[in-house]
């Protein structure tokens, strides 16, 4: 699949969000490792903290799958800038994917694409011995 036909496969994504509270829906779409795109959209709650990420989405979609393996994710949001993933998003894809390629799409189709390593440097990571 094309970085554009991933972007448009977030976008498509976007539609399904559930923002009554920020009104900023946000699309994803990951392309795993055996070639499958898992989409994601943000789903907000009333009790605002409780509301999750258009990646998280994708993120759990894809692993409660069986998929745990990812090469790319496409973001988009009608913004102005770059829509970047938030902190929470990051960490939760570096549990599975750390050199993920990201792609940052803003509102007019333009996009950057950065690996989740560079955005994301110093991850936390678990010292307990599981
Ligand atoms: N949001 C995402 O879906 N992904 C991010 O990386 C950051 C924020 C959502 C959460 C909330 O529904 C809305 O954007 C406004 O913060």
């Amino acid at each position: 699949m094309t970085d554009r036909e991933l972007i448009n496969t977030a976008r498509e994504a976007m539609k399904n969000a559930y923002v009554p509270y920020s009104r900023l829906p946000v699309g994803a779409a990951l392309e795993c490792e055996d070639g499958v795109v898992v989409t994601g959209c943000n789903v907000e709650n009333a009790a605002f903290g409780s509301s999750v990420c258009a990646e998280q989405t994708a993120v759990c979609k894809a692993v409660s799958s069986g998929r745990r393996r990812f090469r790319r994710i496409a973001i988009v949001a009608n913004s102005k800038n770059y829509y970047y993933p938030c902190g929470n998003c990051r960490q939760f894809l570096n549990e599975f994917a750390p050199n993920i390629e990201i792609l940052s799409v803003r509102g007019d189709g333009r996009y950057v694409s950065y690996r989740l390593s560079d955005l994301y440097p110093k991850p936390y990571i678990s010292e307990l011995n599981l």
